[in-house]
């Protein structure tokens, strides 16, 4: 095992503490019982992460029921929270036990609304086994599923208890879901941690290679963000939007793709690189910040191309944007030290920065 590190984040719901050790997975049961919470009743993961993870968690944790779940955001579904609901019927689940998520977003999500919704809410613990889910999904509250109408329609906010990470569970994930969840580190540091920046690991190998140390430092700070971001704002009322950049066009273009040519953390590297070109153009971003930004994203390697989508597609989906209102789209863009929330930006103005970055394939 390795060092300990601990954040705590008071929310609506009380204490969510964060764990982040090396090697902790499989000494959850003594982890769990060091820090007084209760040992859960049910694991769930997926059918890909439950026989590298899940299975060794729920074991550690004394615990006898391990789901799992179909792997793939296609699942993230109304019909897998009540097959959940249903099992832990069937099984006495009680409102004083807790049940625990072994996943990336998919899996966290979704067992996260399962729990606030079973029996009025039962406690979750988080054990997030992507980078994306450590630096993101996991931390903050939030919980949902998909409708066919579009993206976590249907949702709660619903902190768990505990946050668990153990960045050795990243050995197992793909280079390309690294580098899709880099672009959410490289997100966090530019709305909280420039310092950061500097330390992003650039193997010229992959990511695979970066050590669990390096995993661990990068982690710990791009949680840190997230945690003092949520802290001030939970229920997203205006500080938290902060935590949108790069997600207007980045959700567009999953939408558009009907979520099959990007994964999030790529389309949201794409949602950067047009951000800080619309800031440096309105003065928001000096030329020298802007490049900085645009390196750190361009280091994130290849990403799916624009090239070939239809510009008034992506336009038509970013229109749609949940986070519109009255005035339309509502945009995060980056400053030189920070970012700037409800920046409106006109449909003209889109197509030139579209058409740009189509230019750049
Ligand atoms: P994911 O959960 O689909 O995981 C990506 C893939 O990696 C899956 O195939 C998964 O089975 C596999 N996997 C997970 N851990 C692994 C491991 N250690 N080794 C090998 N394979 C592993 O995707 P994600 O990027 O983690 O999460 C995306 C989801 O998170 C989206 O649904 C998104 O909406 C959601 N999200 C939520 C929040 C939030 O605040 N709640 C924030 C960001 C994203
Ligand atoms: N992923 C954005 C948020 O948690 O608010």
């Amino acid at each position: 095992m390795g060092a300990v590190e601990k954040l705590e984040l008071i929310g609506e719901r009380g204490l969510c503490e964060v764990v982040v050790e090396l090697g902790c997975l499989n000494g959850l049961g003594t982890l769990l019982d060091d820090l007084g919470v209760e040992r859960p009743r049910s694991v769930v993961s997926n059918v890909t992460v439950g026989p590298l993870h899940g299975r060794r968690a729920a074991v550690a944790a004394g615990c006898a029921e391990a789901v799992e779940l179909p792997d793939g955001e296609a699942h993230k579904r109304w019909s897998e929270v009540e097959r959940l609901l249903r099992r832990w019927l069937a099984d006495a689940l009680h409102r004083g036990q807790s049940v625990m998520a072994v996943g990336g977003g998919v899996v966290t999500d979704t067992v996260g609304f399962a729990a606030a919704v079973y029996l009025r809410g039962v406690p979750w613990l988080a054990v997030p086994t992507t980078l994306l889910a450590m630096v993101d999904a996991a931390i903050g509250g939030k919980t949902g599923v998909n409708l066919d109408e579009g993206k976590n329609l249907v949702g709660s906010f619903w902190a768990p208890r505990l946050v668990v990470v153990d960045v050795t569970t990243l050995a197992t994930l793909p280079e390309r879901e690294l580098r899709a969840g880099m672009a959410e580190v490289v997100k966090a540091a530019w709305i909280g941690d420039h310092e950061l920046l500097e330390l992003l690991p650039r193997p010229l190998d992959g990511y695979g290679s970066a050590s669990p140390e390096a995993w661990q430092e990068l982690v710990l700070r791009a949680m840190r963000v997230k945690a003092e971001v949520v802290a001030s704002d939970e229920r997203e009322a205006g500080a938290r939007r902060a935590l949108n950049l790069g997600h207007s066009l980045g959700h567009a273009l999953e939408a558009a793709t009907s979520y099959e040519r990007f994964l999030h953390g790529e389309a949201v590297a794409w949602g950067l690189e047009a951000a800080a070109r619309l800031a440096a153009r309105r003065g928001l971003l000096s030329v020298d910040a802007r490049d900085r930004l645009g390196d750190a994203v361009a280091a994130l390697g290849p990403r799916p191309p624009l090239a070939d989508l239809d510009a008034d597609a992506v336009l038509e989906h970013l229109a749609r944007d949940k986070k519109r209102d009255d005035l339309g789209v509502s945009w995060v863009l980056p400053t030189d030290d920070g970012v700037v929330l409800d920046q409106r930006v006109e449909e003209g103005e889109l197509r030139e920065l579209f058409a740009e970055l189509q230019g750049l394939d």
